[in-house]
């Protein structure tokens, strides 16, 4: 498969300098877009085409166009970030993209070539670069690349059309207030993902059927929803947008992959940075019974939660319908803030890049 060039038609029109930079003193998440995007499309028989950077903008699609309809979509989220020197590095942009292809072929999609997916990012950061962060904060440019059908007609099956794109955003902290703990409603009846299902796909609909939990977690006065396994109702998979880990004093657990729950990139970044630490680390089923049980006995010493966007957020109460616990006083963790200091500094250019996950542009 060969990587399409792309083609560059820039903005006449980008926002001023002094309207960016009002922007980016207070970002906030996903709600400002940088001057640009890439668009590339994918139909039956050509293969990869019409790569472009064209300006940010709206997308004109026939009120029949299947996503619209079965929901045909994937999506993937990955940061650029300002080192001390002022360059631009993107953090693991070739463990997002075969994610995405991993996506894309769960949901019958064409895999979109890693070099393409990186390059794709590479370009729009570079145009945009101006709209990366300072180095100093945590602050730094979100990257969203996802794909959408766009065959027209209502028929059920793979279409032959599809449109992949890459817009980016400023962002802040996903949780406002900084490291504050995020307390969590542990559902045992909605249940976000069921065996042989897409759960462990980056796909649209695993969020839109997580809404109603959301929402229901916000009324009992909780910022997220932690979900169990579909079927026992009672292991620990992930939350809405983000995977756990539990720690026992120097060793940190994390749910094993069952198929129903996201690979995370951060949460496979921490169980190479536990090592670093000198923490032990281990993916293994973790039951709701066993958290609490173990959190009201004194061995489960901190939790929290972890991605890309709320990069690691300490959780502080628990609620659920047998109860509410606290986790370490509801103060962010001792462990839990060298493991988020550590790959901080790693991602903003502050500490040697040991693992070689930073990607120059
Ligand atoms: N789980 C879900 C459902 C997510 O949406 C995310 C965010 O991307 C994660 C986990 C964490 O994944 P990552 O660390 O790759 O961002
Ligand atoms: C990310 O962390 O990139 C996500 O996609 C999660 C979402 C809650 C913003």
């Amino acid at each position: 498969m060969t990587t399409p060039t792309i083609e560059l038609k820039p903005s006449s029109s980008p926002l001023s300098a002094a309207e960016r930079e009002a922007i980016l003193a207070n970002p906030g998440f996903g709600r400002h877009f940088t001057d640009h995007m890439v668009t590339i499309r994918w139909t039956e028989g050509r293969g990869w085409h019409d790569a472009q950077l064209v300006p940010y903008g709206p997308l004109s699609l026939d009120p029949a166009t299947n996503v619209l309809h079965y929901a045909q979509e994937i999506f993937e989220g990955l940061k650029a970030y300002r080192r001390p020197d002022g360059s631009v590095a993107t953090f693991r942009p070739d463990a997002n993209a075969r994610r995405f292809q991993a996506s894309a072929h769960r949901l019958g999609m064409p895999e979109l070539p890693v070099e393409t997916f990186v390059e794709a990012c590479d370009v729009l950061v570079r145009h945009d670069e101006a709209w990366v962060p300072a180095h100093g904060g945590e602050d730094s440019l979100y990257l969203r690349p996802f794909m959408i059908a766009t065959e027209v007609g209502l028929g059920v099956r793979p279409a032959n059309e599809y449109l992949f794109v890459v817009i980016a955003s400023p962002a802040g902290p996903y949780f406002p207030g900084g490291v504050k703990p995020v307390s969590i409603w542990a559902s045992e009846d909605r249940v976000r993902a069921v065996p042989g299902g897409v759960g462990d796909a980056k796909t649209g609909g695993n969020y839109a059927a997580s809404l109603l939990a959301q929402a229901e977690a916000a009324a009992k006065g909780c910022d997220q929803v932690c979900y169990l396994d579909a079927v026992e109702h009672k292991w620990v998979e992930e939350l809405g947008g983000m995977n756990l880990y539990f720690v026992y004093g120097n060793k940190i657990v994390t749910p094993t992959l069952t198929g129903s729950l996201l690979a995370g990139i951060t949460r496979d970044s921490l169980l190479k940075v536990a090592g670093d630490l000198g923490y032990e680390s281990e993916e293994a089923r973790v039951s709701i019974d066993q958290w609490q049980a173990d959190t009201e006995n004194g061995t489960l010493t901190e939790v929290f939660a972890c991605g890309t966007a709320a990069v690691i957020t300490p959780v502080g109460t628990v609620k659920s319908a047998r109860g509410e616990w606290q986790q370490s006083g509801g103060e962010p963790g001792e462990v839990t803030m060298k493991l988020r200091d550590a790959l901080l500094a790693i991602q903003t250019g502050k500490a040697d890049d040991v693992h070689g996950w930073m990607h120059e542009l």
